[in-house]
């Protein structure tokens, strides 16, 4: 039987109003967290209230500031990165803006050169607008950078897994320069996932993931998360609600799903993104086949170990050869379907030279590691046999056209 609740008292538009303040008091322990999406909470005294304001009790005081299905999520998030705190934020830029905050102290950021194109944006943006000093250096090479790195540093910024080119920085090593030079770490992760690596074990000091890719899963939520030690994710947490990006209820709840079967999508997409890549790099008429999983990638065997063999992610990239024959081919594909984000149950194909870099001429392509006809695959956890179907198919279209 469920259990009888005191009803509403007063009149009809009294009773009705007050119909949501009865909530039953849950003793059985649920297997999915609720979604509470109420916006304010209350409290039995003013004190209260400012204790909760001021941050002198716990507890929940305004939507903005935390809901208790994200605290579900920020426990989940600090779990798996091994990280003492993490929060949540509207969309991955939304935590890389609230991080960078957090951690920039008024120096300057260093970030790599193989930058997603929308963290590019966000950093001329607050170069431009807020006077951030912000510098873009290879970080692959870690003597070099030692050498090249700016005394003025507070932030080195890195990506686990470069876009398209799925080059893999050696985080450790990165690490310890910034250790040895007292200056932040910060790793967006978003293309491994905390299933296949955990920079926090390598030494960094925060990691960022946009959650709108593989930790959610199925291309149904926009959300970021920040894990790191208490001190800074409790100031990214403070810049999120001062600038008013934090995440919904409903949202966290769906991550909150999502995360249950990440390793099992990561798994499985690594699984199909390798045959994908062995096909494609026995294909003719192509070339540049990148998947941190083929032994002939120049990041193959750093991969192996920072990923603990977990296997090698979903994304893949190669050269069609010219932007005609790179759009043939993604024209051509039947189940991998024409879009952008990555990450999700669906295998993906992307034409970056005339979608998420549209606005480079050639040389600029180039100049950041994409050749005009490259293609950008993110596979998904469909049946491996007809991903390399497909596959194949496009390929015989793009040759025959
Ligand atoms: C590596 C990487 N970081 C950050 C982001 C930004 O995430 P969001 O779109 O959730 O703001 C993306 C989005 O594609 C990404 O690929």
């Amino acid at each position: 039987m469920e259990p009888r609740l005191p009803a509403p008292q007063g009149a009809f538009a009294t009773r009705a109003v007050r119909a949501s303040l009865t909530v039953p008091d849950v003793r059985q322990r649920p297997l999915s967290p609720a979604i509470w999406p109420t916006t304010t909470w209350a409290v039995d005294d003013a004190d209260e209230l400012g204790d909760l304001l001021e941050d002198r009790r716990d507890g929940y005081v305004y939507g903005r500031y935390d809901n208790p299905t994200a605290t579900t999520l920020h426990t989940a998030i600090a779990s798996l990165h091994g990280a003492p705190a993490a929060w949540s934020h509207a969309s991955g830029t939304a935590a890389i803006h609230a991080l960078l905050e957090a951690t920039r102290a008024g120096g300057r950021i260093v970030a790599t050169d193989r930058i997603y194109g929308g963290t590019l944006t966000l950093l001329r943006r607050l170069a431009r607008d807020a006077g951030w000093a912000v510098t873009h250096l290879d970080l692959s090479d870690v003597g070099r950078l030692a050498a090249e790195l700016p005394e003025d540093t507070t932030v080195l910024y890195a990506e686990t897994i470069a876009n398209p080119s799925t080059s893999v920085l050696d985080l450790a090593a990165l690490a310890a320069l910034c250790r040895e030079r007292g200056i932040a770490f910060l790793v967006d992760n978003t293309f491994a996932s905390p299933y296949l690596c955990r920079p926090l074990e390598l030494g960094a000091t925060a990691v960022v993931e946009s959650a709108t890719k593989y930790l959610g899963g199925h291309a149904d939520l926009v959300a970021g998360v920040v894990a790191g030690p208490e001190d800074v994710v409790g100031d990214a947490r403070r810049a999120t609600y001062e600038f008013g990006g934090s995440l919904g209820p409903f949202e966290a709840w769906l991550l909150v799903r999502g995360i249950q079967t990440l390793h099992l999508r990561v798994r499985e997409a690594s699984r199909n993104a390798a045959a994908v890549a062995d096909l494609l790099a026995g294909a003719d008429g192509i070339s540049a086949v990148r998947y941190p999983g083929l032994p002939d990638h120049p990041d193959h065997r750093l991969a192996a170990e920072q990923f603990g063999g977990r296997g090698f992610g979903g994304m893949l990239s190669f050269d069609a050869g010219s932007r005609e024959r790179a759009r043939a081919f993604a024209a051509a594909c039947r189940i991998f379907q024409r879009a952008v984000s990555l990450g999700g149950t669906h295998s993906l194909v992307l034409h970056p030279g005339s979608t998420s870099h549209r606005q480079l001429t050639d040389d600029e392509l180039r100049a950041g590691g994409v050749a005009p006809g490259t293609v950008r695959l993110s596979v998904g956890i469909e049946d491996p046999d007809d991903l390399c179907e497909d596959v194949a198919n496009a390929l015989s279209a793009m040759q025959a056209g």
